[in-house]
């Protein structure tokens, strides 16, 4: 093409698309954001993401309503939010289910994670790919926790999963579900004494501003998810829906990486903050909440549960 032609060519229009997340760009989600954002930019130049991080477009259960509207067209959530949306991946939320993080990936790239994303269509959601958050402990400003009999009687905010709230009530918790952009002002009024989330999160959101202590209880593994609006996805080319597969697992690649980072030098960082850290009786929490898994047996099935605690 000739120099005159080139400055005459019409200028190929972008689409934009929305992308929302609930931490900011400096978290396991930004760093999603950053390769999702990366991977599609290298492959495809008709889109352009515009982020929304820090829940500026509301918490993950209204961004989820949003994917299903069309007003949001990417996000990457926790499962606290899909179960409400696909049942089935409320199987994964399930405490001391997973023994690490290796188990827990195994399971989410295996037969079984890969069958949950199949199911998200059937609810007006496409999933492109599982996120990692890690594995989630205590946060509160009254005491260390240590054993199950520590943690009676704390008011903490759990993410609005039933999964969890079972086994916070059967541990005598005042178990308050509640959505993310409410916690950091309910902590600091002190209406709840503290709040449950994994290093990934305690460390971005510098937690040791809000809560002295934090108890390592790593009562359950957090997976996260890269969704997509069938409004936008429906109407891509094959390519284009190859171009955003591939970008779901750039995204998913960089949370684990954040994670794995994370999970090494999260600690130090807090004690360095001055939190107090303290290992708990993981034993004990995990015999603690024995008593719920009938209840969960009768909500996902004994087999599904079984196979992915023996999927090791
Ligand atoms: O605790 C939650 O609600 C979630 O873990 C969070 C922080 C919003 C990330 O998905």
């Amino acid at each position: 093409m000739v120099a005159g032609a080139m400055a005459f060519a019409p200028a190929m229009a972008q689409t934009p698309l929305k992308m929302a997340y609930a931490l900011s760009k400096d978290s396991h989600y930004g760093a999603g954001a950053k390769a999702f954002v990366e991977s599609l930019g290298a492959n495809n130049k008709d889109f352009v993401i515009e982020e929304f991080p820090n829940s500026a477009l509301g918490g993950e259960r209204e961004v989820i309503e949003g994917l299903q509207l069309g007003t949001v067209d990417v996000a990457i959530v926790s499962t606290g939010a899909t179960l409400n949306f696909v049942p089935q991946t409320g199987a994964l939320d399930i405490p001391f289910l997973f023994a690490d993080l290796d188990h827990a990936r195994g399971v989410l790239d295996g037969e079984i994670g890969q069958g949950m994303l199949e199911k998200f269509p059937e609810h007006g959601l496409v999933a492109l790919a599982w996120g990692e958050q890690g594995f989630r402990h205590l946060t509160n400003s009254k005491r260390p926790v240590e054993n199950p009999d520590d943690i009676k009687g704390l008011k903490i905010r759990i993410t609005e999963n039933p999964i969890h709230l079972k086994a916070f009530r059967e541990l005598d918790v005042l178990a308050t579900p509640m959505a993310w952009p409410e916690v950091s002002t309910a902590l600091q009024q002190g209406t709840i004494d503290g709040q449950e989330n994994p290093l990934s999160v305690i460390v971005s959101t510098k937690m040791w501003q809000l809560q002295p202590y934090l108890s390592m209880t790593g009562h359950v593994y957090a997976p996260a998810l890269v969704l997509m609006s069938p409004a936008v996805y429906d109407s891509l080319s094959a390519e284009d829906k190859a171009g955003f597969a591939e970008a779901g697992k750039a995204a998913s690649k960089a949370m684990r990486a954040y994670v794995d980072q994370v999970e090494k030098e999260g600690l130090e960082t807090l004690k360095a903050n001055g939190m107090k850290v303290n290992d708990v009786d993981y034993a004990a929490f995990e015999a603690a909440v024995q008593p719920v898994y009938p209840q969960y047996y009768d909500q996902f099935g004994q087999e599904l549960i079984e196979s992915i605690r023996k999927a090791k």
